[in-house]
């Protein structure tokens, strides 16, 4: 009697989308990306996407801090662990934190290891441009695939002065079409563009040959990404770039609003809700 298992799973499970196939659906359809940074939110994000990212963004969404700068290393893999454990079709990209890759090639490369080693993500993104490009090609070189991120960099905050539209003035528009051809060049498989007026957009995405991933950059872009909490509504205050989907705020305090109410009231639990005894 054979001892030997086969597992057919083949037949059933969905190919996880890659970065090169996700880098080959440039100028075909357009590219869908959302955050996700939970496990259930990946589950019900992952029929819909061709990548989800666990973006740095989390300081806001998820721990209330006041920009990214403070998010850890330790912080990222944790949410790309649990983003990818509920995924199953969308290629997960997992944001570098702050201070984690901008010192040398070698050091992203040590922290982008450990993000691939223990969320499995299939790739990194990073922000920055021309200055970043040698720690693209690094990676790149050694087996990690990297999506750059140009334009409004949010990680820049402190030395960009607040989270304005880039690209407005004649020498900062060339400086980003600049980032764009130099992070391509360097083998990024697709490009984030933030907040960046549209003819530059346009423009990038024209001469680049990879994937363009809009935010705020106008639909000229390959593919868009939005943050999932300001999508579904649960924010208040949102840049102009937003369209909310949904306004889950609302709907949340409503359900939060009907059970204090019942609570108070002595209406829940109901019977149907109570254990019987046996
Ligand atoms: O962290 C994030 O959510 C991002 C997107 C805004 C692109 O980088």
């Amino acid at each position: 009697m054979s001892t030997t298992a086969t597992l057919n799973t083949a037949a059933t499970a969905p190919r996880r989308m890659t970065a090169p196939a996700f880098r080959a659906r440039k100028r075909a359809e357009p590219l869908v990306m959302l955050t996700a940074y939970t496990a259930r939110m990946a589950e019900l994000l992952d029929p819909h996407c061709d990548a989800l990212l666990v973006g740095d963004s989390l300081a806001q969404t998820i721990y209330g801090l006041p920009s990214t700068v403070p998010v850890t290393l330790d912080m990222m893999i944790a949410h790309g662990a649990a983003v990818v454990r509920e995924s199953r079709q969308a290629l997960v990209v997992v944001d570098m934190p702050f201070g984690s890759y901008e010192e040398s090639p070698e050091q992203a490369f040590r922290s982008a290891a450990r993000v691939m080693k223990e969320t499995g993500a299939g790739a990194i993104k990073l922000e920055g441009g021309q200055a970043m490009a040698p720690a693209i090609a690094y990676l790149a070189a050694r087996g990690i695939p990297v999506m750059a991120h140009i334009g409004l960099t949010p990680q820049a905050v402190n030395i960009l002065g607040g989270y304005g539209a880039r690209g407005r003035g004649e020498a900062e528009y060339a400086r980003i079409a600049a980032d764009a051809a130099a992070v391509a060049d360097a083998g990024a498989f697709s490009v984030v563009i933030e907040g960046v007026v549209e003819p530059l957009a346009q423009a990038i995405t024209q001469t680049i040959a990879c994937p363009t991933i809009g935010i705020g950059a106008s639909a000229q872009c390959d593919g868009q990404v939005l943050v999932v909490d300001d999508m579904l509504g649960m924010f208040e205050r949102t840049a102009r770039f937003v369209k909310r989907y949904d306004n889950l705020a609302e709907r949340i305090q409503t359900a939060a609003r009907g059970y204090a109410d019942e609570v108070r009231a002595r209406r829940f639990p109901e019977a149907q809700h109570l254990y019987g005894q046996t």
